[in-house]
């Protein structure tokens, strides 16, 4: 078995991100997005519009007239690189280039704008994430005036349906397609409702459109993205609906979304799954908690039982489904039984894959008012470590039952460590890594696997 960080991986989830492309304009923009997917997506909708607007787009912050941060609020942490990121560049304002632009767009904009603007006077520019459409407005009353410009006005409508985004994925193999923005479930724990404002969603018609041209540029997988992806409905076209229409576009064309709420997972969408070979065999099924009590705390509008018997109603559906969750540990008055049940739970689906946090108490959410952030810190750390071991031996079990199994693996492109090596998923979303050969990205290839780590398969082509 080799060593964890001996494993070549695509993504570093915790790295800022850039749109691939650069082209030159009458000022260069330098924009870094931190956050999930969906703040990805609106970066190749910014990086679309200042284009469309005559600007420049450069990955040498030195060369930059404006930098924009495209931030996250999820928890503190978050938040925090942010700031620190933001300190930085205003240090290098000072110093070096007086007039360079600071913006901060996204999450952060709508909580802060205050604290940023007139408290700190840490940025020109703060955008909330229903506002790009103004931005060519609002840099030039930056630029011009001097003037901090704002704009965090969270809309009830836009979907920037009709802006075509700068793709970040240059080898063209993989593209995100945002169908819904916002959130209404109101977790108790979640910022996501205030920084994002309501759910609405974009014309199915407008999603096929952009999925077949997609298809035309050879781009071979989309993952539909939204906060709330499975509660998308628009124009009398629900979810499963509207995967089932994409599905069919190009069976060249594999399908994932991004991500699920379990009370939108419906059985006509497991059906979809299940019927339709492109839609991949993979469902990202947050559960947050183990046990009911919590569950009911969290407002997540299911039980465990309720939870745990959807599991079992998506492995009849879907057979050899895979499953990831989200998990949250430390959430006010967690006790250690309740943190026991996370762990059982755990036991009993053995998800493939996990993304676990630590509670960060956010304001203005309803935990944050009602609740007390009352599990001391060091039980926090020890509750999320079992839970991230007990994941680990998981994953490595579920990885090594692969062993010896095949699939086909869509080649995303070189892998990190290696330039001999090449990289991608499987349907299940597992990542694999086996020798270039004469293979090459955007390529399916069948794979044998030989050997694994929790977090990677190794896999020769057959
Ligand atoms: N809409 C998605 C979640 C988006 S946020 C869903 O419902 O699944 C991604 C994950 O961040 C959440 O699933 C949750 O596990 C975690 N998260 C959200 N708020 C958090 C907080 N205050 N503290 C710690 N983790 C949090
Ligand atoms: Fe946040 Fe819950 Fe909405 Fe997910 S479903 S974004 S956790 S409020
Ligand atoms: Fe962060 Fe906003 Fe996404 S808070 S996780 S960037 S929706």
């Amino acid at each position: 078995m080799q060593a964890l960080n001996d494993i070549p991986v695509l993504d570093d989830l915790d790295a800022p991100k850039q749109v691939a492309v650069t082209s030159s304009g009458k000022r260069n923009v330098y924009l870094e997005t931190y956050g999930c997917q969906m703040n990805v997506s609106d970066s190749e909708i910014v990086a679309s519009v200042l284009r469309e607007n005559g600007y420049g787009l450069t990955h040498d912050e030195s060369e930059a007239d404006i930098v924009l941060i495209n931030t996250c609020a999820i928890r503190e942490n978050a938040e925090q690189k942010v700031r620190r990121r933001l300190d930085e560049l205003r240090s290098r304002k000072k110093r070096h280039n007086p007039d360079l632009r600071l913006g901060v767009l996204g999450c952060m904009a709508e909580r802060l704008r205050h604290r940023l603007l007139e408290e700190e006077k840490l940025v020109d520019l703060v955008v909330g994430p229903d506002a790009y459409r103004d931005l060519p407005n609002l840099l030039s009353q930056a630029h011009d005036s001097g003037q901090a410009a704002v704009n965090v006005q969270l809309s009830r409508e836009e979907t920037y349906d009709d802006i075509s985004p700068v793709r970040y994925d240059s080898n063209g193999v993989s593209a995100f397609v945002s169908i819904m923005r916002g959130c209404d479930n109101m977790c108790s724990f979640c910022v996501v409702p205030f920084t994002r404002g309501r759910e609405r969603s974009r014309s199915a018609t407008s999603i096929l459109d952009e999925c077949s041209r997609l298809v035309d540029e050879g781009f071979r997988e989309v993952t539909v993205l939204g906060q709330n992806v499975n509660s998308y409905a628009a124009d009398g076209v629900g979810f499963a609906e509207l995967l089932y229409r994409i599905s069919q576009i190009s069976p060249e064309l594999r399908i994932r979304y991004s991500t699920s709420h379990p009370k939108d997972c419906s059985d006509e969408l497991l059906h979809v799954h299940a019927e339709r070979e492109n839609v991949c065999n993979y469902i990202h099924l947050p559960v947050q908690h183990g046990n009911t009590a919590m569950l009911e705390r969290m407002r997540r509008t299911y039980t465990r039982d309720e939870y745990l018997s959807l599991v079992e109603r998506a492995r009849l559906i879907v057979p050899g489904v895979s499953l990831s969750t989200d998990i949250i540990a430390g959430f006010c008055d967690e006790t250690e039984e309740e943190h026991r049940d996370t762990l059982s739970l755990m036991e009993a689906v053995r998800y493939d894959h996990a993304y676990m946090f630590m509670y960060s108490e956010r304001p203005t959410t309803y935990a944050a008012r009602k609740y007390e952030d009352n599990v001391p810190e060091e039980v926090k750390k020890r509750r999320l470590t079992e839970i991230i071991q007990l994941q680990s031996q998981i994953s490595l079990g579920s990885n090594q039952a692969e062993i010896g199994c095949e699939h086909v693996v869509l080649v995303e492109g070189t892998s990190r460590r290696s330039d001999a090596q090449l990289a991608g998923r499987t349907d299940s979303n597992k990542m694999v890594v086996f020798d270039r050969g004469d293979y090459e990205k955007g390529q399916y290839v069948r794979v044998r696997i030989t050997d694994c780590t929790s977090a990677t398969l190794i896999g020769e082509p057959v």
